[in-house]
């Protein structure tokens, strides 16, 4: 049987962005493959100067999966730094890969722009270590968003090399996109992400989540209510395909012809986002209940990712003559 793996950073809570561009495939993935999902906590560390947050953020991103669908007694749910196997593949992964391919990986050049005083060592490094994550569990397919897709290229290439060097260890894993493989935030610019603060958490109350969606951008050319609007520029209207698809044609045409306005518009996005999340927000607050239930799933998930990684470590090991 194929296997599935893939990993989200504790940057904070899940966010709709992250749910739409990836989750949801790690749910519907679950019935058909072995899948591992882990919250890469060591990846956080890339970008972070200070951890006061990182154990609740850790706590929060396990809690958001769970309440999303994912099955601990289908899937394997895991920190990343609890099998620390990890360390050692990225260290070795590490050796085959040249730092030319890592200087120019568009991630890490954008976080190198936007923080000019923390470019450090791990962060060139980053997609190293997310290769370690896919090879480690020896993955065949990875669902993630469409940003990701430069570093499962880098995955693939390390792959190659290492095959090459060192005999046939790993194959090529693939990217498993969603419907909705880019998600852009309420800025209507940038993807969603928390540190653009343009997210609506998935876990956010209704109040919140219909606060957020009113600061949306909506189509710069539309001044008053009545003129027409352009919804396929509109990032609104984009979210409305993806939460509200059964009124997209008409408010595609009322849009169009100026009989619905934008603070309407967003209104209606805001109900039919509360109405899908609603089920998942009811698990959410449940499991806050239950801290003892989620280290248990914590620690069980760790003790089966073990298994996995510690067979391949020796693997590779043995492969690259360290012993
Ligand atoms: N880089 C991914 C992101 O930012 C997170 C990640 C880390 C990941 N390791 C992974 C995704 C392995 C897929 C597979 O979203």
């Amino acid at each position: 049987m194929k296997r599935v793996f893939s990993g989200v950073r504790p940057t904070g809570k899940l966010h709709l962005g992250n749910y739409q561009g990836a989750v949801l495939n790690y749910v519907r993935l679950q019935d058909e493959y072995k899948c591992v999902y882990c919250v890469v906590d060591i990846h956080a560390l890339t970008t972070l100067s200070e951890t006061p947050m990182l154990q609740a953020n850790i706590n929060d991103m396990f809690m958001d999966l769970l309440a999303a669908g994912v099955d601990p007694e289908k899937a394997i749910l895991f920190v990343q730094s609890h099998v620390p196997e990890i360390n050692e593949l990225a260290m070795l992964l590490g050796m085959v890969t040249p730092l030319s391919w890592l200087l120019r990986v568009p991630t890490f050049k954008e976080k190198a722009r936007q923080h000019p005083e923390n470019v450090n060592y791990g962060l060139v490094g980053y997609p190293v270590l997310m290769a370690a994550d896919i090879l480690l569990y020896k993955a065949d397919i990875v669902p993630v968003g469409i940003d990701q897709q430069p570093h499962l290229e880098l995955t693939r290439e390390i792959v190659r090399t290492f095959n090459q060097r060192f005999g046939h260890t790993f194959d090529e894993p693939q990217a498993k996109l969603t419907e909705f493989p880019l998600v852009v935030g309420l800025d209507g610019k940038d993807k969603m992400s928390k540190s653009l603060n343009n997210h609506i958490e998935i876990s956010a109350t209704p109040e919140e989540t219909q606060k957020r969606v009113m600061t949306a951008v909506t189509d710069p050319a539309r001044i008053r209510k009545n003129d027409p609007g352009h919804p396929d520029v509109c990032n609104v209207f984009k979210l409305h395909q993806q939460f509200n698809t059964a009124e997209v044609p008409t408010i595609c045409e009322e849009c169009k012809k100026g009989n619905i306005g934008c603070v309407e518009c967003k209104r209606k996005l805001a109900n039919c986002i509360n109405e899908s999340l609603a089920p998942l927000r009811e698990r959410r607050i449940a499991l806050e209940a239950k801290p003892d239930y989620i280290k248990e799933v914590m620690n069980d998930g760790a003790k089966r990712a073990s298994v996995i990684a510690k067979s391949t470590i020796e693997e590779v090991r043995a492969r690259m003559n360290l012993r």
